[in-house]
Formats: C-alpha cells, structure tokens, sequence
C-alpha cells in the first residue's frame, strides 16, 4: 500500500493544459457501440500502467485479488473487456480457458488481433508492472504467450439483456465445445456502472452480470464510486454514478457474498476507485 501512495504521490496533473475535459462532447452509456476509440483509450489509459491513477490501482491490487481463486479456474470470462488484455495476462496460470467479451465491435477486433498477434498496441509495459507485483521473472513475451495459448473465445455481450451473450463474435478453432452458458469466474472491470445511467440500469446489469456465474463461483469486480462520466481521446461517456452502499447492496440482492468475515469476501478502495472479489452462494 505504502508503495503504491508512493506511486500515486508522484503522478502530477497538469492544471495549466489547454484541454479543457469539460467542453469535449458527451454520450450516453449506450453510445459505447458506436463511439469507442480502442486505439484512443489503450493509448491514454494503458501505455505506461503509470499514465492513469485508476488503472494503476486495479493493476496494482489485482494480482492480490486473484490470490483468493482457487488455484485453478476452469473457465473465466472478462465481462466488458474493451481493448484490454491485463486480465487474460494476469490469470495466466491460474485459468485453464480464457474468455473475453465487449459491447463494441471496434474493441472485440482489437481482442481478436492482439490473440492473433497482430496487436498493434504493445502491452509490454503493462506486463511489466504485472509481473514486478508478481514478482515473477517471466519476460513481457512469455507472458502474453501463455495468456493467448488460454484464449478459447470472444464473445459479444450486453449487460442489459437477460441473455448477456448475444453471440460469439470468435471461436478458437481448436475449442470444440460449446461456449459456456455460465462461468467458474467472471471479471468485469470499469464496466457495469460505465454502461449504466441510472440505478435502475445498473440493479439489472449486476444481476444479469452474476447470472453469468456457477453456484460457489466468483466475481471480481473492478470499478469506481461517486463518478458521473469518464472520458478520453476529447470525448466523455455518462455513466451511473456509484455509491458504495449500491455496490455492495446489489451483490447482495444477487446471492453474492459481501462479509469481509468470510474469506471469499475482499473489497478495497483507493481514491474511489475498487476492485473486490465475491463468491456466488451454492
Ligand atoms: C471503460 S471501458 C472498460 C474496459 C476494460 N474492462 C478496462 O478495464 O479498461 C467500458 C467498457 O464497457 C463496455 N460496455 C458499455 N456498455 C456495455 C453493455 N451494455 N454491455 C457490456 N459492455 C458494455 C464498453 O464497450 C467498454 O469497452
């Protein structure tokens, strides 16, 4: 923790920049499909892993998270992926077949390049700063290697539709079977409140979230509190704006675990951002 004040301490802001944020154009939630910039947010949110305080604090905390899985996962999808792979590459050993998933078609191209190889973004540094938490001496290389060998499918899903997956946008050749209908573990990291405006809209993408998970499997759930839009690349999206006690109701209401006396219960939250892992009730 000490570490990662240390860390966050040496960001600095520019105040004097020209931009201003607040004048760029806003979208709704549900403009995601049509208004994402994979290239926009990989470059401003992931090129360093030091660039924005968010994802240094799920990057930062999420090896730790991971720890409370079982040490091995059969399936595991992220939810809400958008042009991110840390997840894939952060569960590396711990998950046998890798699922990713998003809303945007841009996004799922960019998955499906980076698992073909042909990723146009380099997640070298991301590896990085993964594998110094992990203090692992495995190269960035090696790494994404492993992460692409458990890549079994991406999927195109909705988190306001009761069937959250729509279809499936990419098969691996050599997976033969069925997509699951649910999964051993989902993640979702800064999507539920992000594709959501109201509370109303995020009660349902929890529960239709959760309803992606096995009876004692688990959710690891990365977002952030009291935010009323994001933005990158000049434009900003609405999203739902977050309280903790909304958080930790809605697992509740979906037969999640939320004592933090039980161990498969964590949450932690650093300048409003949080990251936590939950177990679905059998
Ligand atoms: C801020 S990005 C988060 C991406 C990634 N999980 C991360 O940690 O950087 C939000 C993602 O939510 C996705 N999203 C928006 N509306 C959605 C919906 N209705 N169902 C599923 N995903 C949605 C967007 O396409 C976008 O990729």
């Amino acid at each position: 923790m000490e570490e990662l004040n240390n860390k966050l301490d040496k960001i600095t802001f520019d105040e004097n920049a020209e931009h201003d944020v607040s004048k760029d154009p806003i979208y709704a939630a549900k403009d995601h499909d049509s208004q994402f910039d994979p290239k926009q947010y990989l470059e401003g949110f992931y090129k360093t892993a030091k660039e924005d305080t968010a994802m240094q604090v799920i990057l930062f905390f999420l090896p730790g998270v991971l720890y409370r899985l079982p040490e091995k996962v059969e399936n595991l999808l992220d939810l809400g992926a958008g042009p991110t792979v840390y997840i894939p590459i952060a569960v590396r050993k711990r998950a046998e077949n890798i699922f990713t998933s998003d809303y945007a078609e841009a996004n799922r191209q960019t998955l499906k390049s980076w698992i073909e190889s042909k990723s146009e973004f380099d997640w070298t540094n991301v590896c990085t700063w993964l594998s110094n938490i992990e203090a692992t001496n495995e190269s960035p290389k090696m790494m994404q290697e492993l992460a692409r060998s458990k890549m079994r499918g991406i999927l195109s899903v909705n988190v306001h539709k009761d069937t959250v997956i729509q279809e499936v946008y990419y098969q691996h050749t050599e997976y033969k079977k069925e997509i699951p209908k649910q999964f051993d573990v989902v993640t979702t990291v800064f999507c539920l409140e992000y594709a959501s405006e109201t509370l109303e809209e995020y009660q349902n993408a929890v529960k239709n979230a959760t309803s992606l998970i096995k009876n004692g499997g688990f959710l690891i759930q990365g977002g952030v509190l009291n935010a009323d839009e994001y933005s990158f690349g000049g434009r900003r999206f609405r999203c739902h704006h977050l309280t903790k006690e909304q958080l930790l109701n809605c697992l509740k209401q979906n037969n999640m675990s939320i004592d933090e006396k039980e161990s498969c219960f964590k949450l932690i939250i650093h300048d409003d951002i949080f990251i936590l892992v939950s177990k679905k009730y059998m």
